[in-house]
């Protein structure tokens, strides 16, 4: 792997981006949160972006948390932009337009782990571990995590995790909601190749408007989302997706979105 702090591969506008600073665990230092936030801006932008993986390089961690080394000597005023950095970036992932995946392949603590709860889901290789155990450091989670891991688990288990600073298997994780599949470390490569199938075979305006009433709806009331769901539903019928999409379906072809 090069000296790159993030690898970028794009396989048919699925981009995978890889944390590449193993030898800290993937841990994220002010440089690695720049280098991320740029990369998003630009695929923000992207035509023909269909999704966005995230994972770690090597086969110990996904992000085994913010950067402790660095953290250490900072003064409140300096966690507080550190914080802020991080927060604009996860915030800057989760909107983007397309599904977000994070590929946990192993240690996923701290920061890390706040930084899977930023992506649409997570799957986990069996050898993953997770949890936020900053009380252990005497700090709090800050990348977002006392706010995303109970709308994700709930605040009770949340509660748990934040207090105690505990970790969770990939077994735990996945009976918690914390990830949606898990699987073997060596099998993560062929779920990649079966999103890009799955989602590539897709209408990609279709996926960006199922993303959007599920993000924006969930801010909202029952009754204002259910509208918003109705506008996007109706908005489908306005494109090609729609009509290539049924025509195939009654002639008994497959859609060419
Ligand atoms: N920051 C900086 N460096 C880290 C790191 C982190 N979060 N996690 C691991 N590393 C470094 C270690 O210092 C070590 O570096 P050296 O080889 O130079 O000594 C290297 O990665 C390998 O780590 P270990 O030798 O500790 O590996 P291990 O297998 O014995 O233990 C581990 C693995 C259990 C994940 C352990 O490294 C660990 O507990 N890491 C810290 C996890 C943590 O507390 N994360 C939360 C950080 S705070 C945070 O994220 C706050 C926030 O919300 C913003």
């Amino acid at each position: 792997m090069s000296e790159q702090l993030i690898e970028v591969v794009d396989q048919a506008g699925i981009v995978t981006l890889t944390i590449n600073r193993p030898k800290a665990l993937n841990a994220l230092n002010s440089a690695v949160l720049t280098e991320l936030d740029r990369l998003l801006g630009e695929l923000q932008a992207r035509e023909g972006l269909r999704a966005v993986l995230i994972t770690g390089a090597g086969e110990k961690a996904f992000v085994a948390g913010a950067d402790i080394a660095e953290m250490r000597d900072k003064t409140p005023e300096e966690a507080r932009c550190f914080a802020r950095q991080a927060l604009a970036t996860f915030k800057r992932l989760e909107t983007l337009p397309v599904p977000t995946v994070a590929l946990v392949n192993g240690f996923c603590l701290g920061g890390g782990c706040e930084l899977a709860l930023a992506c649409d889901w997570a799957v986990a290789s069996d050898n993953a571990i997770f949890g936020q155990p900053e009380v252990l450091l005497g700090v709090i989670p800050g990348f977002g995590g006392t706010q995303r891991l109970p709308r994700r688990v709930g605040p009770s288990m949340a509660l748990d995790l934040c207090t105690t600073g505990r970790k969770v298997d990939a077994a735990e994780a996945l009976r918690i909601g914390l990830v949606n599949r898990v699987m073997a470390q060596s099998e993560l490569p062929a779920y990649v190749e079966e999103l890009t199938k799955q989602l590539g075979g897709n209408g990609p305006a279709a996926v960006r408007a199922a993303k959007q009433a599920i993000h924006d709806g969930m801010d909202q009331d029952l009754e204002s989302a259910l509208a918003l769901e109705t506008s996007l539903f109706a908005l489908c019928f306005a494109g090609d997706e729609q009509p290539e999409g049924m025509s195939a379906f009654v002639d008994k072809r497959k859609p060419n979105f």
